[in-house]
């Protein structure tokens, strides 16, 4: 069983579920779903997502939580400990890799959500209108002094966070902002639906039509889902080695990926009702969220406070977000190469600057490095695509087929009825059954359609 004394744990198994959901929760629900669902054709693509959800990222998290409550380590440590062949560390690897790849673009998008706090303060955006608004996201996101200073601030509101080891005062921060976030999107949610022409928005959004899947549309939903849930870098794997002897996790697991999903969901019903009262693209990409919210936000009384509180709390929710993408960066070179926790730190804060600034450079059209690309993307769309959409699913088809294949399933069942406490056999037999076949079928489908070796 190893040694599972002496380590730091959740006090209860809600501490264990926010923190998770801390993790899960940020710019992947409020800004990248809308943008990818508007992209990709509405209801069919929301579709697809909430099975890759259902089928896959509920059992990857699944095991995530298995493997990390399990060895009680960080990713790396995790392999080492419980793998049979040294050769599945590779997954810590990978998730090492990911992290750097996503937060090279994270935190230049979150750089825009710090610098809308205070446009939204100054009154940037009082009584705006559809046109000067997307002027404003020019100025915001081409820069490039405002963004890459944004960027910057955003990596050392992170790092402060890290070094000052005050991430339970974090938790508890995010425990209690967290349901404001909820509240405030809902007011959004339910002030778009309000707004002329709201219907056609939420038929956008809900009415599945098949004829617009197309392969990559189901590679897109999939890397969404392994975004959004933390998945596939061994962010949960960490987050489970600090769960408690009865936390349930097969419940933990549901609990998070549906609140993840509403929080998402109501995004949308604010964003989509809005693009097409204004007459907007559905497919503007990822400038879409800064589009819509100011127009949601203009036209009611404290409108500007409301604004401001809103893009406040997205901060947060981006910002707890990253703290647990840059711990598996800190806890493997602390914990695997004996670098000092501060010092880990700073030296990646200092690599994601300089190689995040290619991403921040890159994001528009407009922007300097706006028409470099390499196989056929810009940079900011390189470290997007190569982490969720090819890293984060192998990752996960590597975990789940480790669980399935190579772990025993009486262990499997031992550990996640709590050695037996929980009488949740029936629950139990369904996810092993989605994690030794269902997920692992998908996601090699879908890979091996991705790359052009099966075609769908
Ligand atoms: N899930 C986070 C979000 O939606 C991003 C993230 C990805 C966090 C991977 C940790 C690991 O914003």
């Amino acid at each position: 069983m190893g040694n599972r004394a002496g380590r730091e744990k959740f006090s209860t198994g809600l501490a264990a579920f926010f923190a998770t959901l801390g993790s899960a929760l940020g710019l992947g629900n409020i800004w990248k779903f809308p943008y990818l669902v508007g992209e990709n054709g509405g209801g069919a693509f929301l579709f697809i997502y909430l099975l890759c959800v259902i089928f896959v990222g509920i059992p990857v998290m699944i095991c995530e939580f298995y493997i990390g409550r399990k060895t009680r380590k960080n990713a790396v440590g995790a392999f080492q400990k419980i793998g049979t062949n040294p050769a599945w560390k590779i997954i810590g690897y990978l998730g090492v890799l990911s992290a750097y790849l996503i937060m090279f673009f994270y935190s230049c998008v979150a750089g825009w959500v710090y610098s809308y706090v205070f446009k939204a303060l100054k009154g940037d955006f009082n009584a705006i209108s559809a046109h000067s608004v997307e002027a404003e996201l020019t100025k915001a996101v081409v820069g490039p002094i405002s963004p890459l200073f944004w960027q910057l601030v955003v990596l050392i509101v992170v790092s402060v966070v890290l070094i000052c080891g005050v991430k339970r005062g974090i938790e508890r921060v995010t425990k209690t902002l967290l349901p404001v976030l909820f509240i405030l999107i809902i007011i959004c949610a339910i002030r778009a639906m309000t707004l002329p022409g709201a219907f056609q928005g939420l038929y956008f959004l809900f009415h599945i039509d098949f004829s617009q899947l197309t392969p990559n549309i189901i590679l897109m939903a999939l890397g969404l889902a392994f975004f959004k849930l933390s998945l596939g870098m061994g962010t949960l794997i960490t987050y489970g080695s600090y769960f408690t002897e009865n936390n349930n996790m097969i419940t933990t697991a549901i609990k998070v990926a549906l609140s993840d999903t509403v929080v998402s969901l109501l995004a949308g019903i604010a964003i989509f009702p809005t693009v097409f009262s204004f007459s907007m693209e559905t497919g503007a990409g990822p400038g879409l969220l800064f589009l819509t919210i100011p127009l949601v936000f203009s036209q009611i009384p404290f409108g500007n406070i409301l604004l401001a509180a809103f893009f406040f709390l997205t901060s947060i929710a981006a910002t707890t977000a990253m703290i647990s993408i840059v711990e598996v960066l800190v806890a493997y070179l602390s914990e695997e190469k004996g670098m000092s926790r501060t010092k880990a730190v700073i030296f990646n804060a200092t690599l994601i600057m300089f190689i995040g600034m290619l991403a921040t450079l890159s994001a528009d059209r407009a922007s300097i490095l706006g028409d470099v690309h390499i196989f056929g993307r810009t940079f900011f769309q390189l470290f997007d695509f190569t982490s969720s959409n090819v890293i984060l699913p192998i990752g996960g088809l590597l975990i789940v087929i480790f669980v399935g294949w190579v772990g025993a399933k009486e262990e499997f069942r031992y550990e996640l009825s709590n050695q037996g406490m929980l009488k949740t056999d029936w629950l139990i037999s369904i996810f092993y059954f989605f994690i030794k076949y269902v997920a692992p079928v998908l996601l090699a489908v879908v890979f091996l359609n991705s790359i052009g070796l099966f075609r769908i």
